[in-house]
């Protein structure tokens, strides 16, 4: 691609992800173009493609990955289906953003390893996009600079509204706390060895059959222990944080900025309602960061690595969720294109 031209970029699944993502790259993000829009629901890829000049709708990704005017693929459909697209991308070595997770299981997730292995290079980001989010980043940027010793401990909330009728108990761990598998691992720049999941007597506001909230703990290679509160239907607005305590001192990240109001022998501010308010900097960031990678050849951020690591401590995390005990975590050796 001439580095010149805007990188022209097909959207493979238009739901609430999708479709944000379709806005983002046609609104805010600078060197892209959305050329293409698939999704199985041919009326709603065809409603967006409508609305942006020398943009097609297809109800197929393979058919949309073929056309002259796709350079890159952005994959936001369900996890489930990401591993047939990841494939197809490969196949025709095309620069993908996948939105987490990778593939919704460890084993899936080593295929599209592997097939990218077999490529020779990386074409993967995935998209965990608290990498991105400024706060995380002065974490990280802490951590790393080493002033406060070893990070010992780790505490992570992460507390939504509420979630979809569909949403089920295990993906507390599959689809939510996959966020904090990617950045325990990103902060602490370790693996985790082993999770532990514990169900506290449930809210009476959990649907019928999920036991909500939970509370995760991670073990990790250099010995540092992480938990996470997972709460689906707190009722009140989308919450995240995260707290490190480390030998010399503690951060603390997530909490809540903006207007802080004074009135009436009141102060206060506002709670954001979802992930697409809480993180508009970050997914920003992830995707504009995508682009200038792209663009200049190479490849950034999350790879398929991070992608497989997170199935694996999440699969674990199911399994210890339904069986209530410690399981431990067997990655396999990373191979050297992933450092
Ligand atoms: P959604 O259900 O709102 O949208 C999914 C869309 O994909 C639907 O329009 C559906 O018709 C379409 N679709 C299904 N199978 C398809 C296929 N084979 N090919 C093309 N289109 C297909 O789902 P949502 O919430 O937008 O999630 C999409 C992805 O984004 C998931 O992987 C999810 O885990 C991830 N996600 C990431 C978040 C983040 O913070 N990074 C937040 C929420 C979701």
């Amino acid at each position: 691609m001439p580095p010149q031209r805007a990188l022209g970029v097909a959207v493979v699944g238009t739901g609430k992800m999708g479709a944000d993502h379709v806005r983002r790259l046609h609104d805010v993000i600078s060197g892209a173009q959305v050329t293409a829009v698939v999704d199985i629901e041919a009326e709603r890829a065809k409603t967006l493609a409508d609305a942006i000049d020398g943009c097609t709708a297809y109800t197929d990704a393979a058919a949309a990955m073929a056309a002259h005017d796709v350079d890159a693929v952005l994959i936001a459909s369900p996890g489930p289906a990401h591993e047939a697209a990841l494939r197809e991308a490969l196949g025709r070595d095309l620069p993908v953003l996948c939105e987490k997770p990778l593939t919704p299981d460890s084993a899936s997730a080593l295929r599209v390893l592997e097939a990218e292995q077999r490529l020779g290079h990386r074409r993967i980001q995935v998209g965990f996009m608290r990498r991105y989010d400024p706060e995380y980043m002065k974490l990280k940027r802490l951590l790393d600079g080493g002033e406060l010793g070893r990070a010992l401990m780790v505490h992570h909330r992460h507390r939504n509204l509420a979630m979809p009728p569909w949403f089920t108990e295990e993906m507390l761990i599959s689809d939510s706390v996959a966020h904090e598998v990617d950045a325990t691992r990103w902060l602490l720049d370790q693996e985790i060895t082993a999770v532990t999941v514990h169900k506290p007597a449930p809210s009476s506001y959990a649907p019928a059959g999920m036991r909500d909230p939970q509370f995760v703990l991670f073990e990790t290679r250099s010995g540092a222990l992480v938990d996470v509160e997972i709460f689906g239907h707190c009722g009140y607005g989308y919450q995240v944080h995260a707290e490190a305590v480390c030998e010399r001192g503690t951060v603390r990240i997530g909490d809540e900025h903006g207007p802080r109001l004074s009135a009436d022998g009141r102060w206060g501010g506002r709670i954001t309602p979802d992930y697409v308010e809480r993180f508009e900097d970050a997914y920003d960031r992830e995707i504009q960061s995508w682009v200038d990678a792209t663009r200049r050849g190479g490849t950034t951020g999350p790879s398929t690595w991070d992608g497989y690591a997170a199935a694996a401590v999440c699969e674990a995390g199911v399994l210890s969720q339904r069986e209530g005990r410690r399981v431990e975590i067997d990655l396999i050796d990373r191979p050297s294109l992933y450092g």
